[in-house]
């Protein structure tokens, strides 16, 4: 599939929207002091990447007939977490890209400093937006919830967790346990986030559908690093916006490394099959979940 098959492009252009109008509420205004550091923000988070994971918030929302306009802030959340992994990601420290959704990355574009600080300012603003956000649940405990489960996926026992083991696998043979572990701190953390954030939304989501909504995005969470590890190898930088061949030159530990191109695929396919089984018992509102996991496992950017 090169392109998302109709049904996920317009539910996909759809949550786009809005999240552009969320993102544009939120994000400090252009020309605003200090001004660098707020275009270097806006530069890193508008117009750019797939959506992915504000996409998981509002079709796991709807799997569970949260409200949508509840589900607006806590996508807004989860893109500006995301924004700033990237930002970080791209530091020279880490894997030293000058290229990011097909423009310089923020530092080569700020500098390191800015670049650091904007990545930093983007984390704060998506829980101040959790905190703060009107147009959300008034449950409190909700509101709790969603803070508790976008730091934890965000902090050292997730995503950050998950960079430290990545820089620290750099030039080591890692076994398939451990790449798998660190797949699913680095990247699917933030996955699994995103599809709880939408679940946690609803009110009387019970245990049992909960629980196969995480299910569900652990597979695909992981599922995404690998396709992301293969189209590091066979991608297009004209179409990912990022230079391929990284990993390679990093000697990074992921799966074409680690098992070869056709064992990556496999295990993909195999984790695409396991998440839409879980989904199985849930109606047709489900669908944009099984679209997207079918997306992530044969996306070509
Ligand atoms: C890239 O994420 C970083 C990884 C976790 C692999 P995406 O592929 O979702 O990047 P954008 O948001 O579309 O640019
Ligand atoms: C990045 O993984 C994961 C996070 C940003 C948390 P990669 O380093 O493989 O992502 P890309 O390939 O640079 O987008
Ligand atoms: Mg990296
Ligand atoms: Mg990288
Ligand atoms: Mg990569």
């Amino acid at each position: 599939m090169k392109t998302p098959d109709p049904p996920l492009a317009a539910f996909l252009a759809d949550c786009q929207q809005r999240l552009d109008r969320t993102l544009e509420h939120w994000l400090p205004p252009a020309g605003t002091h200090p001004d660098s550091l707020h275009t270097a923000m806006r530069y890193t988070v508008l117009d750019g990447g797939k959506r992915i994971r504000p996409t998981l918030v509002y079709a796991s929302g709807q799997a569970v007939d949260a409200q949508t306009e509840h589900l607006d802030g806590p996508a807004c959340a989860i893109e500006l977490i995301h924004a700033y992994s990237l930002i970080h990601d791209d530091l020279p420290a880490m894997d030293d890209d000058d290229l990011r959704r097909g423009k310089p990355s923020c530092h080569r574009a700020f500098g390191e400093a800015t670049a650091i600080l904007a990545g930093d300012a983007l984390q704060s603003l998506a829980f101040y937006l959790l905190a703060h956000d009107h147009t959300a649940t008034a449950d409190t405990a909700t509101r709790i919830r969603m803070i508790e489960t976008l730091s934890l996926a965000a902090g050292s026992r997730g995503m950050a967790g998950g960079q430290a083991i990545d820089l620290g696998a750099a030039g080591q043979q890692l076994n398939i346990a451990e790449l798998e572990d660190m797949h699913i701190h680095k990247t699917g953390a933030l996955i699994r986030a995103s599809v709880m954030l939408g679940a946690i939304n609803a009110r009387g989501t019970e245990d049992g559908p909960l629980e196969k909504l995480d299910h569900y995005a652990k597979c695909i969470g992981l599922a995404f690093q690998i396709r992301d590890d293969i189209l590091d190898v066979e991608g297009e930088t004209r179409m990912l916006g990022k230079h391929t061949g990284m990993d390679e030159q990093l000697d990074k530990s992921t799966y074409p490394a680690l098992l070869g191109l056709d064992a990556a695929r496999q295990r993909a396919r195999e984790l695409l099959q396991d998440a839409l089984d879980s989904l199985a018992g849930f109606p047709e509102s489900a669908d944009p979940l099984r679209w997207i996991a079918t997306y992530i496992v044969e996306r070509n950017r």
